[in-house]
Order: structure tokens, then sequence, then C-alpha cells
């Protein structure tokens, strides 16, 4: 059960709109936090089943060419491995895992051929009794290839994808841009470049897969069940139903975890291959691969600006790469669509074809890069302008969506400036940069960036039942990745049962539950929320029902509509002292529970009528030694309005973990790739770098007040990806104002600045 805590949160922290003495707005820690720190939490990989054998997968160590030979007898020969798998020898599938009929689905590398598409595909599986025997199989079987020259970067042939994310368009333009340029008085173009990044959650992906007939129940990390459930089942030729997993906690997923990848497949194969429930971990190096990352972009920003500082065109351009064989293309520019007024707004892509595994969504996918290059891109211009980078986007600020000419459900981005300009002390900031040093000599330079990600719904469902003893029930197969869904949801379904959160037991984390969607998007809480808030309203009214048509009820006679639920209880609106409890109401009925579900997902016409986005403001300070290069990032100040906040305590953890990948994507991350042999050189946590506590400054998230009556029946947008948008530039816009050197590659590097 989860404890309230007190809160410790600033005044500006806790929406004024929380209903006091409700679920919903109270910073509850969370449900898996003591668990987890305790060890009490089973993963995935912490599941042994009786007989169970451990794979590990070989992985290609080219990018490009075929597999010409595997000493699977010296593998099969060392003491402990029971079965090599190999595109020879595997369990037939049902389904070719490279076909693809559902925007939503992705090709998978298992063991399909012997060639290699990129470095480190799955190119083998042994199986053995122990963990250490399979790893000595994997490096026994010595592969050779028949290597071709890798094409890698962004320098190939280019063509127009047909879609960008899933199913964007990749030219998109709205008003005369020639027009636009034409009654510019300054014409700014830049280019801008983003790395790879690779998924790093704490927990890889692991799978323990145990079959029982044509049955199979899994152990997996996962951000959306149903749809690897669907997979699954195409794949192995089963029916949904017949597959049962198992994901209460995740130890991060970040959209790695969002589609099912090649090595949980494999995983099922291997166990399917020997009869015996099998566990298979993808190695930390062998995360840079097969189970998606963030594509590189190169990035071409266009503005023409006005005398007074208005945008008269904007055109976001964005190069990125794919694979040679799947068709996931970073939606880049799409940060460009909805943000600052201009009368002409174009977004357009083109890609080139690598040798990598197919890329995929990674936080905030196509925000996350775009926001850097059009935020870098606003600042350049402020200068070249002459104008205030905060009071250049207040002259652009957009008053409806400029691409659609749709007003926005809720937009408390003005607010969002104004609070985190005061908090961070920004009204004092010199125009030009090289302007402040600290007591030590270093340069210090402020900047800020705009925040924006999309407030999506997809699909979800729920159960809930009220029991005979006055307790309730929420059921939905809600995802938490870290995130606190199990916690959040919980406080919706609380008020939705009109019941204190300790009368409620909230079940999610396993696919036999109704299907909550997928955990991404930012839009969990949204949708999962939406479902068991209709479900609870749903149950309250069978029981208000039961209530109102007996006459021995205080409440007989109410009407449905005359009924509120409360503390476990019913009332009649029009005379409180009038109540039932629920135990009453059942127990008169004879009844040991009444249940009912309900249904989340977006309105139709909400979404026609309005643009949907979170908004936000991050402000930067940044000091660089003038001599060395170094840059520390010292103070971040993000201010952030996402609609209803259901957990305050969360939500700023999202807002922080997203503003310190943010300094990641700033100053730290970046798979570096060998240009000969297609490999990544830095694939684990030593020198793939990422913030460490010491990279981490002072970070300050405000939670901005902000009613929206159109997103959805409870007014939440989502918070899990927002906070990485607008950290990046802002950091290297701080950057820029430190030293007056403009980088546009990130990582920014030392060398850079020197
Ligand atoms: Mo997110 S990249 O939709 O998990």
């Amino acid at each position: 059960m989860p404890e309230l805590v007190t809160p410790d949160l600033k005044p500006n922290q806790a929406p004024a709109h929380v209903r006091h003495g409700s679920n919903i707005g109270q910073p509850l820690t969370r449900r898996d936090g003591v668990l987890k720190v305790t060890g009490a939490a089973r993963y995935a990989a912490d599941n042994h089943p009786a007989g169970m054998l451990y794979a590990v997968m070989a992985v290609a160590q080219i990018a490009r060419g075929r597999v010409s030979s595997l000493d699977v007898q010296a593998a099969k020969a060392h003491p402990g491995v029971v079965e090599v798998m190999t595109p020879d020898h595997k369990p037939a599938l049902a389904q070719d895992p490279d076909a693809k009929d559902h925007p939503f689905m992705f090709r998978l590398d298992v063991l399909q051929n012997d060639r290699v598409r990129y470095a480190g595909q799955p190119i083998a599986v042994v199986i053995a009794q122990s963990l250490e025997a399979a790893t000595e199989g994997a490096a026994l079987l010595a592969p050779r290839y028949e290597a071709e020259t890798a094409r890698i970067g962004l320098d190939g042939d280019s063509f127009v994808p047909p879609a960008v994310g899933v199913g964007n368009p990749s030219q998109a333009v709205h008003g005369d841009i020639e027009a636009g340029f034409a009654g510019a008085d300054r014409k700014i173009e830049a280019v801008y470049e983003t790395p790879a990044q690779y998924h790093n959650p704490i927990e890889p992906h692991a799978i323990v897969a145990h079959w029982q007939g044509d049955s199979l129940s899994i152990d997996t990390p996962s951000q959306g069940m149903a749809m690897a459930q669907g997979r699954i089942a195409g794949l192995f030729g089963i029916a949904p139903d017949k597959i049962h997993i198992r994901s209460p906690f995740l130890g991060g997923g970040f959209g790695c975890k969002g589609l099912v990848a090649g090595p949980q497949i494999l995983g099922i194969m291997a166990a399917r291959l020997v009869g015996r429930p099998v566990k298979l971990v993808v190695r930390r190096d062998q995360m840079y691969g097969p189970v998606g990352h963030r594509a590189p972009t190169r990035q071409t920003l266009r503005l023409g600006v006005a005398g007074d500082g208005a945008l008269t065109a904007l055109v976001h351009h964005a190069r990125t790469a794919s694979s040679t064989f799947d068709d996931f293309f970073e939606p880049a520019a799409g940060a460009s669509h909805a943000l600052y007024a201009s009368p002409a707004i174009a977004t357009t892509y083109d890609a080139v074809r690598t040798d990598t595994g197919t890329p995929l969504f990674m936080r905030a996918p196509g925000e996350a890069t775009g926001s850097i290059a059009l935020e870098s891109a606003m600042d350049e211009a402020a200068w070249a302008s002459g104008i205030d980078p905060l009071e250049f986007r207040l002259r652009n600020y957009a008053e409806i969506e400029p691409t659609t000419g749709k007003p926005f459900s809720s937009k408390a981005l003005r607010e969002c400036y104004a609070e985190g300009a005061k908090r961070f002390g920004w009204a004092g900031r010199p125009l030009s940069p090289r302007q402040m040093r600290d007591e030590a000599g270093f340069l210090v330079g402020w900047g800020m960036g705009t925040a924006i990600f999309p407030a999506l719904m997809f699909q979800a469902e729920a159960r809930a039942v009220i029991r005979r003893d006055g307790s309730g029930l929420m059921e939905t197969g809600a995802h938490d990745m870290g995130q606190g869904a199990w916690t959040a949801l919980a406080q919706i379904a609380a008020d939705g049962l009109g019941l204190d959160i300790e009368q409620v037991e909230f079940r999610a984390g396993t696919s036999d539950l109704p299907d909550a969607g997928i955990a991404g998007g930012s839009a969990h809480t949204a949708t999962a929320g939406a479902a068991i808030h209709e479900a609870g309203a749903a149950v309250i009214a069978k029981l208000a029902e039961l209530a109102v048509g007996d006459e021995r009820s205080p409440l007989f006679g109410a009407g449905n509509a005359g009924v509120i639920a409360r503390e476990g209880r019913l009332f009649r609106r029009d005379d409180e002292s009038r109540c039932e409890s629920y135990a009453e109401i059942l127990g008169r009925a004879g009844l040991a529970e009444v249940e009912a579900r309900g249904r989340g997902s977006a309105d139709p016409a909400s979404q026609a009528s309005y643009a949907m986005h979170a908004h936000g403001a991050v402000f930067a300070e940044v000091k660089v030694d003038p001599d060395l290069g170094q840059v520390r990032v010292s103070r971040l100040v993000g201010a952030f309005a996402a609609g209803r906040i259901v957990n305050p305590h969360l939500v700023r953890s999202q807002y922080l973990g997203g503003m310190i990948w943010g300094v990641s994507f700033a100053l730290h991350e970046h798979a570096v790739v060998d240009h000969r042999s297609g490999r990544i050189m830095n694939a684990d946590l030593a020198e793939y770098h990422v913030p460490v506590n010491a990279d981490v400054p002072s970070l300050e998230a405000i939670l901005v007040e902000e009613r929206d009556p159109h997103v959805n029946a409870l007014g939440i947008k989502g918070v899990g990806e927002i906070g990485i948008t607008g950290t990046a530039g802002a950091v290297a816009n701080a950057i820029w104002h430190a030293t007056g050197k403009r980088v546009r590659k990130f990582p920014i590097a030392i060398e850079e600045l020197l």
C-alpha cells in the first residue's frame, strides 16, 4: 500500500486546482519504489521455472554481408551446452518475421537466414545448463564472414520516405514559403546534426519463456503487452489468449520495450527448440543493434524574420537514417508544426538507408531531435534580430496552431515562460555573449528553449468491481516502466470508485487483464486513466441503480443523476444527509459484487476541433572553462504545463528525468560508429556517456497550472517525454551565450569550444 508523504513540494509545484481530499493530485510515493530498492521486485530475469535453461545470443561483428561458417560442433562439445540454434536449426515460424501488415509492426532478426544486415544482429543462440556454459558456447562458435562494405552515415543516396514516425506525412507545406521569405528582413539558415543514441534502460531486454503444449507463458518487460501478444501469436501460429505475459516491473523502457524485439522472439524459439523453459537476457553491449535506437539526423532550418522579429517563414528539413530492411524514419521536423506562429511553415524529410539495426522510438521520438534544431535556430534568429531570446519567442507566440488554424485545447506556455524566467532570474541577462564570468573566471552563459509534446490518446480498457465488503478492484493491464503508472492509475481508480486508495486493489502488469494499450507517446496515464475513470463511473452507476430502485434504500427515487459517490458511500445530490454505503447496497441486494468496464480513447470531435499539446520552457546556465573548453551545466529551471497533474511527486520526477536526458543530449550521448566496419565502438555504459550525478546541476521543475476541458474527461496531458524537448537547445544556447561559439553538432564537444 502506498503511503501519503508529507508534501515537501514548493507552493508553486502543487497546482491549485487539485481537489484536496481526493486521490488525484496527491503526491503519493511509488508503490513499486520500496519493492525495487529492497530487491523484492521480481523482474523478468529473476524468474527460474523448474528445468530452465540459459540462452545466450551470438551477434554479428560485421555490419553487412553473410555468415559463412559457425563452429556449431565446438559449441556443442562444451560441457553443459544443450543446443545451438542457427538459421539451419531452429523451430519453424508461422509467419515471415520480415512481413509487415501493420504500421506498429517491425521487422525482426530471428535467424531467418545467413545474411547480416547490421553489426550486433543475432546470428545464433546457444542454450545451456548454465549462463557460463552458454556464454562460453557462444564464444566457441567463432563465426566467419563474407563481409561487404558497410553503408553508414548520412551522406549516402537519399530518398523521400513515404511517411515518418508511424504514418506522419514526410512533406507538409502550409502557406506560401516563397512569399514568406520575400517579406523577410533577414534570413537565418543553419544545419544541425544529432547523433545516433542507443537504449540503455537499467534493465536490458530479458525473457523467460515456457511452453506448455501450445500455451506460452512469458516473463518479459513490456510497454505494450497486448501488442506483444498479437505479434507473438502471429509468429508462432497460436491464438493470442494462449499467451500469458507477466511484466509487473520494468527497469525502464523509454520506447525500446514498446514493441516486442527480436531477442525476445529468439528466447521463445529457443524454449520451443529444447522443450524446456529458457531464459535469455540481452547483454548490455547487445542492446546496441536489435532493439531500436534513436536515428541520427541532419536538420536544415531556414527562418525568415521581419524587422519586428516576427517569423515570416519557417522551413524545417530533416535528413534521417533508417535500416536497409525496414522503414522507421525519425519524425524530427514535427516540433515545427505547432510551436511558433508563422504564415508559412514547411516540414520536409529525406532519408538514407544504412547498415544498422532499425531505428525506433526513443523518448520523444521526433520532438527530442527536432526541438534541438528549432530552438537553436530560434536563438540564432533572436541574436540576429537583436532581440532577447525569450522576447523573440513571445513575439512569435502561436495563439492558434499555425499549421492547422485550430485553437489549442489549452495552452499555458506564456505562464511557463513567465514562471520559469522569474525563478531563473532571466531578466538580468545581457544580450551579447561572453559578458558574464563567475568568481573562478569561468565564462557563464544563459540560454532557453521551449518544450512541446503532443497530448496523445491511444486505446485502453479497464474493469471495475465493487465488492460486498465495500472495497474496490480495478483491473487494467497497465505498464509501469518506473514512471509510476501503478501508483498514478491507482489514484485515478480510487477517485473513480469513490474510495480511499487503501480500499482499492489495483491490478496491472499482466496480459490477462483488460488491454491498457501502450505505455508510450506520453499517453498512458491519459488513456488508461480514461478507461479507469469510465469503468469506475459505470460500476457506480450500477450500484446507484440498485439503490435508487429499492424503496428500502434512503436513496430510493433519487435517480442516477442525483447520486454522488464518495468515501465508499452514495449520497443524494440534493440532500447529502441521505446516503448509504456500498456494502449496505450490495448486502441488501444479495450480491457478492458488481462489475463494469470502461474504455479510454481519443474523442474524435475534440480532436477535430482542437490542437492538443503540452508545453514548457527550460532555462539553462552553463559555466565554460575558457582555457579547456570544459562545460558544466550549473542550473536548469523547467516550467511545464501539461493539464491536470495526477501526482505532482511523480510528474516532477518525469520532468527532472527528461531534463537530465536533455543535458545528456547536449553534452554526452553519442554512439561512435567505426566507419570501416560499421560497428559501434562504445557499446557499453563505460564509454557511451550519460550524465552522472556530477554532471547534473541544480534542477528545478515547476508544475504550471493548466485546466484542459477538451483533451479527455480528466483533463490529463502527458508528462513522460516533454522534459527532454527544449532542454538540449537551452543548454546549447547557453553555451553560445557563454562563449560566442555556436556549435551545431551534438553532443557539443570540448574541441569545438577551444
Ligand atoms: Mo516512448 S519513446 O513512446 O516510450
